[in-house]
Order: C-alpha cells, then sequence, then structure tokens
C-alpha cells in the first residue's frame, strides 16, 4: 500500500464526553463496520496549555477561544478534579477518512445537529450559557463532544500536533519521518542543543521525528523562519509529562 493512498484524519472525544460517559457511544458510532476505517493510533492525554492552543491556534482572538482552551484542557468540566482532565485522541484511516467522520460527528452547534441531522454524534451536545461574577449572561460555549478533522491540510498538522511518530505503528505512519541527528532540549519558549537545567529533552540522535518537525527545530537552531511554531513540535513531549503539565 502506498503512503499517499492512507487517508487520516484526527478526533479527539472531548471531556464532556468523557463526563457523560459517550465514550463507548462514540466509538461504536466511528466503528469500522460503520465506516470502513481503522484505528492507527490511540492515547490519553492530559491537554496542556501549550498543546490546547496550538490545537485551536486559528481561533485565536474570537471571544469563544478563552473557553474554548478552558473546555479542551478539562478545566470547564473538572474544575476540581485535575487527575479527571483528560481527552481521547484517536487517529483513524481508511478511503475518505476526513469527510466520512465529520459527516457522522455533525454540525459544530449542538443545536443545529439535533434540527439537520438528529443521529448525529453533536446532536447529543449542549449549548453552556458563560456569566460573569453577577450572573449576567456574557457568552456562550458549544460542548460538543468531539472534535475531528475538518480537512487534509487540518488532519496533517492536527496528527503531527498530537501524536509522536512512534504512537502510530510504522507501516501506518501517514507522513514522512526521519532520525535526529543531534540532542534537543526545549525550556521556556527556547530551544537548546545542549542540556540547560530544567529543560525538556526533545530528540536524542537516533530518535524518529515527523521530518516536518526536525526541518523546524534545524531552521530554528540556524536563526531561520521555520515553517510552524516550535511550540507546534514540543507540545506533545511535554503533555503527559510531569514538568510539562503546568505549561
Ligand atoms: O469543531 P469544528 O471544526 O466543527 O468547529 P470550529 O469552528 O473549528 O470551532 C472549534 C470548536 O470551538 C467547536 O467545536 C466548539 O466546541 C467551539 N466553538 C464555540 O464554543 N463557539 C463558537 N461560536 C464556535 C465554536
Ligand atoms: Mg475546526
Amino acid at each position: 500500500m502506498h503512503k499517499k493512498e492512507l487517508d487520516t484524519t484526527l478526533v479527539l472525544i472531548k471531556p464532556d464526553a468523557l463526563k457523560n460517559s459517550l465514550t463507548g457511544y462514540i466509538l461504536s458510532q466511528l466503528s469500522e463496520f460503520n465506516t470502513g476505517l481503522r484505528f492507527a493510533g490511540m492515547k490519553v492525554v492530559q491537554v496542556n496549555r501549550i498543546l490546547a492552543e496550538e490545537h485551536y491556534a486559528e481561533h485565536r482572538g474570537k471571544v469563544f477561544y478563552p473557553p474554548l482552551i478552558d473546555y479542551i484542557m478539562g478545566l470547564a468540566h473538572y474544575p476540581n478534579t485535575p487527575d479527571r482532565r483528560r481527552v481521547i485522541a484517536i487517529v483513524y484511516q481508511g478511503p475518505n477518512a476526513v469527510p466520512k467522520i465529520r459527516q457522522i460527528v455533525g454540525s459544530t452547534d449542538p443545536h443545529c445537529a439535533r434540527e439537520g441531522q438528529p443521529g448525529s454524534i453533536r446532536a447529543l451536545g449542549m449549548i453552556v450559557h458563560l456569566r460573569n461574577e453577577k450572573g449576567e449572561v456574557i457568552g456562550q460555549r458549544m460542548d460538543n463532544l468531539i472534535h475531528a478533522s475538518a480537512n487534509a491540510a487540518d488532519a496533517e498538522r492536527e496528527i503531527k500536533l498530537w501524536f509522536k511518530p512512534n504512537d502510530i505503528p510504522p507501516r501506518l505512519h501517514p507522513f514522512p519521518t526521519r532520525q535526529s541527528e543531534k540532542h534537543y532540549y526545549y525550556k521556556v519558549k527556547r530551544l537548546f542543543t545542549c542540556y540547560e537545567p530544567e529543560s525538556v529533552c526533545i530528540f536524542a540522535p537516533g530518535d524518529e521525528a515527523w521530518e516536518s518537525d526536525l526541518d523546524v527545530l534545524e531552521k530554528i537552531d540556524r536563526g531561520k523562519k521555520p515553517a510552524y511554531p516550535l511550540e507546534t513540535v514540543v507540545a506533545k513531549y511535554l503533555s503527559n509529562e510531569a514538568r510539562g503539565m503546568n505549561l
């Protein structure tokens, strides 16, 4: 099978779905029996702020962006129980993976999903009114249970953002990888090639990386403008990493 034939998409089962015990329902809606798609990767992620902000970078500056970040980090649904703040991230693979899953997921707005496509997953979501200290409504948040990549370019960006190459079996890798020839360390928004106290080692020589991630690190190391931000590379190496949790 040629790698280009591996249509791939990212699904996130969001914290409201976990809280409402809808994980099993969502997985059965997206099963191979219903979609013809297969799992290529799956992980439980405690989402830190870097990952949340990179995932929703296109919405930076919009009114719903701050509540959206709280939502995907689990702060909205688990304010007092940090250990329960999780997202399940899944890579599905097979013909037309992106449109097939978007179709089953339904409209972004749960009210529209209920009206237009009652059997869709987001038809089970809700709109939450956000209030200030006086109880006045100051906005709303769409708790729509699930994220699914909107197109192939988003899917590539998002899968590389959430998954390391070795989270996915090598034969199912949807994008090129290569081995790092250097050490790379990350500490407060900066990249280092030698160990710095309190830095996190992102790559050691020989570690398998997304080729485009290494291109980004090499450009930054040479003082050139990278194709995407350093945070997009490091987010997945800091999530589920004790030192990365408060970022
Ligand atoms: O998730 P999708 O690609 O369908 O929609 P989006 O426009 O990329 O928005 C990302 C997420 O932000 C949505 O899934 C909603 O959870 C949230 N959102 C919101 O809370 N209020 C809005 N007015 C729009 C989006
Ligand atoms: Mg979107």
